[in-house]
Order: structure tokens, then sequence, then C-alpha cells
């Protein structure tokens, strides 16, 4: 298992550009299944989630072909409308299989994804939508065995805006018959580059980034060249990473409205920033403690929530974050801790007294996210410190220490 050794204090300087966005290329990858015809992927990031999802359409059926610049796929031939424990276990977003499978062939075996270090992860908003459309679930074994002769059109209420959900259900709907309205919707950018990428295929999909999404569903799709969105959870450790090394470093290669809610907050903190709409550039600057919640977009994301307490570690006084979207997203607290950080926890909320140092210490990465605030840590942290299993911080930031080296991070992979 790869480690990354960090020698903290170093200034950075330069200019970081984000990769395509893991949460809009997950969704879109298994949008292929919809079409009959090729379909072309642009730029899309060298991460192990999206070797994972290739490595799950091959196993289907699918034709892929070409470099992650330019991939190409063909779900013409599909022959497996199966997706493995041993595949999904090590990638939960394997479950957006079901609404492609149902909609297209009328069946689908998928595996159960089950939990992970933030949370149990119920796919209930899921299953109980699917059979709103017609499908009938059952679970048997760890497995969803999911069929439908042909899915219906339906107005569908989500409980909670659930990412996933909105997207399994909005793929379901393209081939369904007739029109399907998804109420409280989730209005994720991700949600949007999915939406127009099915629209390029030929799907009638309208209100993608509202509430209300409306899908008129259509007989087949066809093909399409798609670029996905720049990586805005990226982008956003980045600019928390420029302000946590106190540098002058420009992200760019991302929509910066995407990130409205981070920018408010680091505003509120007195981060020095220019935004412009696709780069922002960060400035040395004096911080101070503030309040967040984690909300669904546009509201604070809950992807950004340990980085912005890493933060927090550094700004004068005392800051409070409350994750509200997943019930155990606070496994960076002891790692932190353990650097030096004053948090305590108290329910759904952590206080972070500011001001301290940060020393180096071996570290433990517990979840993708997680690993990105230890890896900020340790780029201002006294000393060398051993960040470890970062094969979690290898599912959603693409050659992480290359980039950081490349603006003066003292940083390698071993
Ligand atoms: C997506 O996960 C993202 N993953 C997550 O990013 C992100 O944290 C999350 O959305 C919230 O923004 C991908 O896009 C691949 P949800 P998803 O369904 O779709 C509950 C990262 O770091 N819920 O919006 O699984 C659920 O338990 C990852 O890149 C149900 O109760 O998120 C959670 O508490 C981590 N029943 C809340 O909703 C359901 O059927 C949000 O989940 C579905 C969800």
């Amino acid at each position: 298992m790869d480690s990354l050794i960090i020698r903290g204090g170093k200034k950075l300087s330069g200019e970081l550009k984000v990769s395509a966005s893991k949460n809009a290329c997950l969704p879109i990858l298994f949008g292929t299944l919809l079409s009959e015809d090729k379909v072309e992927l642009i730029s899309l990031p060298s991460l192990r989630d999206i070797n994972t999802s290739v490595k799950l359409l091959r196993e289907m059926g699918a034709v892929v072909s070409g470099e992650l610049s330019a991939l190409k796929i063909d779900c013409k031939n599909i022959n497996k409308t199966e997706a493995p424990y041993d595949l999904v276990k090590t990638m939960r977003a394997s479950i957006l299989v079901l609404g492609p499978l149902l909609a297209r062939f009328g069946k689908a075996k998928v595996s159960l994804p089950g939990g992970c270090a933030i949370g149990g992860r119920p796919v209930d908003i899921h299953l109980s939508n699917f059979e709103k459309m017609g499908a009938s679930i059952k679970l048997e074994n760890g497995y969803i065995n999911a069929k439908a002769k042909k899915l219906v059109g339906a107005h569908l209420d989500l409980s909670f805006p659930s990412v996933g959900a909105t997207e399994n259900l909005m793929m379901a709907a393209v081939l369904a018959e007739g029109e399907t309205i998804i109420n409280n919707a989730a209005k994720e950018p991700e949600i949007e580059d999915l939406a127009d990428f099915l629209n390029s295929m030929g799907a009638n999909i309208s209100g993608q980034g509202t509430s209300t999404i409306k899908i008129a569903g259509i007989e087949k799709l066809g093909s399409c060249t798609h670029k996905p969105i720049g990586d805005r959870i990226e982008a956003a450790t980045f600019v928390l990473t420029g302000l946590l090394t106190n540098s002058s470093l420009k992200v760019s290669n991302f929509k910066t409205k995407h990130l409205s809610s981070l920018f408010s907050i680091l505003k509120e903190m007195g981060a020095k920033m220019q935004i412009e709409e696709n780069e922002v550039t960060v400035f040395p600057s004096e911080l101070k403690g503030v309040e967040a919640t984690t909300m669904p977009y546009p509201g604070f994301p809950t992807d950004i929530q340990a980085q912005l307490m890493t933060l927090m570690c550094r700004a004068n006084g005392v800051s409070v974050i409350t994750e509200k979207i997943f019930e155990n997203r606070f496994m960076h607290v002891p790692e932190l801790i353990r650097m030096g950080a004053n948090i305590k926890l108290e329910g759904k909320s952590a206080i972070i007294s500011g001001g301290d140092e940060f020393v180096s210490a071996p570290v433990m990465c517990t979840d993708l996210r997680a690993s990105a605030a230890l890896v900020m840590a340790a780029l201002v942290a006294k000393g060398e410190s051993t960040i470890s299993r970062i094969y979690h911080l290898d599912r959603g930031y693409e050659n992480i220490e290359i980039k950081l080296g490349e603006v003066g991070a003292d940083i390698k992979r071993v």
C-alpha cells in the first residue's frame, strides 16, 4: 500500500489545473449503457473509481477503447446485466448501473453497495422510486434483483434530495414510457452535467439543476461526444490548501459559480481571493473562525467539510462545523488532533479552537475527503509526516503529489 511523505512548511506558488469531476464522470460512464451507439468521453481523470467503472462496463460486455483523453464506449452488445459484489464493494457508485440496465434491458442484478466509513449509505430512495416506475425489486443474498417489463414514467417525490437517487432515476426515466417528474431532486452541478450528456444523446430532460426535473421518455438514444465539467471538490481542496499554506495560488479549469457557498464562507473568514469565471486566485490572508453547516447543493458541500475544518485549525478564534448530510463524517478529527489540532466533537458538530500550529505525525487515511484534509495539515506541519492508506486519496484526486509538487510542496509517494 502506498504512502505519502510530506515535509511541511513550504509556501506554494503557481497554478493548479483541476481534472474532470469524478462525481460527474461516474454517472456519465454508466449512462452510456442506455445507448446502442458509440459514445466518446473527453479528458476523463485517471482515478481508481474511473478505472473500476470501465472494468464493470467491460464485464457487462461494453467495448471500451482509446485513452482517458478520448475514451470510446460502445454498449451495443451488453450481454450481462449484473454488477457483482467484488466490484460494487470497492465502489458504491456502481449502484448507478441499476437505472440504465432496468430502462434498457428490463432487468438488473446489483450487489447492495453496503456502507462505508462515512455512513450506512442506504439506497431506499433509489429502490422505492424504481418501484413507483413499475419495477419489481427483491433483495436476495445481498443482491438487488430488479425486473421491469417496461418502466413507466411517474411523479416521484424524493424524501431527501439524494444525488445518486436523482441520477439513477433520471437515467431510468430517459427510456421509460411517458413522462417522469422528479420532485425534491438534487441540484448538484454533476446532475446538470449528466442531464446535458443524456440530452446530447437525444434524451428529453428539462429542469436539471432545479428541484423539479422533467424527463419525457423516448425509444432509444444515439451517440455523442461529451467533456465532463471540472471537479469543484478538487478545486475547493486546492483553494483551501492555498489559504492554509499562506500562498498566492491560482486554481483553474472549473466553474467558480459551483463553489459560491464555499467562497462566501471564506470571505467571512477574511480570505483574499480574486474570482474569475473559470479560475480563482487566493492570496495570503489573516483568517478568523466562522460557523458552517453542510447542506445539499447549493449549500456548503459535505465533500469539503473535512478540508475546511483543517483550514479552521489555522484561523484565529473558534469555529464550528456541523455535518448534516452523513452520520459519521468526522473520521479525520482524531487524526487532525494527533497532528496538534484542538477540536471537540459535540453530536453533529465539531468545535475547532484555531490558531495552533500543526505538528508532523504518522497518520492514516479513512475515507476520500478525510485523506485530503490530512494532506493539507501535513503541508503546514513542522517536520515530516507519513500518510498511509492513500488508496483512499487515489479514488478522487488524480496524481495529487505531482500537482502539489509542481507548485512547490515537498511531497513524495512511497
Ligand atoms: C454523492 O453520494 C457523492 N458521490 C458523494 O461524494 C457526496 O458526498 C454525496 O453525493 C452528497 O453530496 C458520488 O457522486 C459518486 P446522497 P450519494 O445519495 O449519491 C442518504 C465523495 O467524496 N440517502 O446524496 O451516495 C445518505 O445516507 C463522495 O466524492 C438515503 O437515506 O449521496 C446520506 O446521508 C462521498 N437513502 C444522504 O442521503 C438513499 O436511498 C446523502 O446521500 C440515498 C441516500
